[in-house]
C-alpha cells in the first residue's frame, strides 16, 4: 500500500519550547514538519525527546532564519507547504536593554523567512505573535477587535510583523496568513520527555514556581499584591502549551483548507491570579511554594485574558486543559528533568517505567545537521 504524502511544514525556532510541542502536534495530525533552528534558545538534546515521541527520524536544519538562502534551500528540499515562525527573542525587560537586537532578529528574521518563501512559491504561513501588542486593556476579556498598544520594544515587534504580513496580503492576496495572539503558554507534554527549559534565572512565573518546588529557587517573589484584582495579584490568562500547539495545528489545516487569512487570539477565557496559581502548584505538587510579596514589577498590566470566540468560530478550536492540568504537567516535566535539557547527556524517559533510559551513543540527533 503506497504510504500517504504528508505535506512538509516548517517550523523555525522549531526546536524550543513552543514549537517543540507544535512538533508532535502536527506528526499526530498527519503532516511532516521540519525544524529550522540555531539552537542559540534551544538543546538538541529535544530532538532525541521528539524522535522518542513521535517514534520517527526527526527532521531538522540547523541554521539561521536570517539567512534567506539557507531558509529557501530547506524549505525546498523538504516541498513545505506552509511554514510556523517562532524563531525570535521572547524576553519583555531585555527588549527594553536591548531594542536593536529585538528589532533586528524578531523583524529582520520574518522578512527573511518571507522573501524565502516567496522565492520558492510556499505563501502559507502562521505567525506566533503575543497578547502584549494589546498593551494595558481598558476592559477584559480582550477581543481581537481592541486597540493596539504595544508597551515594550518586543511587543512592538510582534505588531510590526503583523502589519508587514497585513501588508503582504493586501498586496498579493494569494499569500495565506494566519496571526495567533498567544496569551500565557505554560505546562508541558504529559510525557514529561519536552518542556519549558529557559537559561538562568527565570523571568515567567510558572517555570520560577516549578524551580521553588523542586528546589533551585528558594522562595517566590510575588511581585505586587495591590492591583484592582480580587486578591490584589497579576491575572493572566494561562494557556496549556499542548492546547497552544493545537491551535497552531488548527491554523494550519484552517489555512490550506480555504485560504481564508485571519488574527485569532489564543486562550482559555479565563483569568487566574499569581496567588491562584501558587494554589493550584501546590495541589498539583503536594509541594509548599513559599512566597513574599514584593513591589510591582515595571510593565505588568492588572489583568489580561482573552475573549476566544473566534478561534472557536473560525478555527473550530478551544482550549481543553484547566490550570490544575497544566501545573500537574509543569510539575512533571520539572520532577524528570531537574536541571531541563542541560546535564541531561541525551538521556531519554523509559516511558512505560518511567525510569531513565541509557543515551544510545552516538546518536545522530544529539548533532542536528541538515539531513
Ligand atoms: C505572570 C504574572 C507577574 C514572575 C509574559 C511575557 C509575554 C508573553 C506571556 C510571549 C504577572 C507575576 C511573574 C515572578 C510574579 N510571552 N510574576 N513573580 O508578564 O504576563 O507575560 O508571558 O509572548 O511576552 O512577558 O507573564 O509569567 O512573567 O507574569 O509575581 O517571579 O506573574 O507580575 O502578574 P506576563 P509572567
Amino acid at each position: 500500500m503506497t504510504k500517504k504524502i504528508e505535506p512538509g511544514v516548517l517550523l523555525t525556532g522549531g526546536a524550543g519550547y513552543i514549537g517543540s510541542h507544535t512538533f508532535v502536534a502536527l506528526v499526530e495530525a498527519g503532516y511532516q514538519p521540519v525544524i529550522l533552528d540555531d539552537f542559540s534558545n534551544s538543546h538538541p538534546v529535544v530532538l532525541q525527546r521528539l524522535q522518542q515521541l513521535t517514534d520517527r527520524d526527526v527532521l531538522c536544519e540547523r541554521g539561521n532564519v536570517l539567512d534567506t538562502s539557507f531558509v529557501a534551500g530547506v524549505l525546498r528540499r523538504h516541498r513545505c507547504v506552509a511554514a510556523i515562525h517562532f524563531a525570535g527573542f521572547k524576553a519583555v525587560g531585555e527588549s527594553v536593554q536591548r531594542p536593536l537586537m529585538y528589532y533586528s532578529n524578531n523583524v529582520g528574521g520574518l522578512l527573511s523567512l518571507l522573501q524565502a518563501m516567496e522565492t520558492t512559491d510556499c505563501r502559507t504561513v502562521v505567525f506566533s505573535s503575543s497578547a502584549t501588542v494589546y498593551g494595558d486593556p481598558a476592559t477584559v476579556p480582550i477581543t481581537e477587535q481592541f486597540p493596539c498598544a504595544p508597551e515594550s520594544p518586543y511587543a512592538h515587534t510582534k505588531l510590526m510583523c503583523e502589519n508587514i504580513l497585513a501588508s503582504l496580503r493586501t498586496s498579493d492576496p494569494s499569500w495565506r496568513v494566519g496571526v495567533l495572539r498567544y496569551f500565557n503558554p505554560v505546562g508541558a507534554h504529559p510525557s514529561g520527555l519536552i518542556g519549558e527549559d529557559p537559561s538562568g534565572i527565570p523571568n515567567n512565573l510558572m517555570p520560577y514556581v516549578t524551580q521553588v518546588a523542586v528546589g533551585k529557587r528558594s522562595s517566590l517573589n510575588v511581585f505586587g499584591n495591590d492591583y484592582p484584582t480580587p486578591d490584589g495579584t497579576g491575572v493572566r490568562d494561562y494557556l496549556h502549551v499542548t492546547d497552544l500547539a493545537a491551535g497552531h495545528v488548527a491554523a494550519v489545516d484552517a489555512l490550506l483548507a480555504n485560504a481564508q487569512s485571519f488574527t485569532v487570539n489564543l486562550g482559555t477565557g479565563e483569568g487566574t491570579s499569581v496567588l491562584g496559581v501558587v494554589r493550584a502548584f501546590e495541589r498539583a505538587s503536594g509541594r509548599t511554594i513559599p512566597f513574599e510579596f514584593g513591589p510591582r514589577r515595571a510593565g505588568d498590566v492588572a489583568q489580561y485574558f482573552a475573549d476566544v470566540s473566534l478561534a472557536d468560530s473560525l478555527l473550530g478550536w478551544r482550549a481543553t486543559c484547566n490550570i490544575d492540568d497544566m501545573c500537574r504537567d509543569s510539575w512533571h516535566w520539572q520532577q524528570r528533568n531537574p536541571d531541563g535539557y542541560r546535564n541531561s547527556s541525551g538521556i531519554s524517559l523509559n516511558q512505560q517505567s518511567g525510569d531513565l533510559a541509557q543515551p544510545k551513543p552516538n546518536d545522530p540527533l544529539l548533532s542536528p545537521i541538515g539531513i
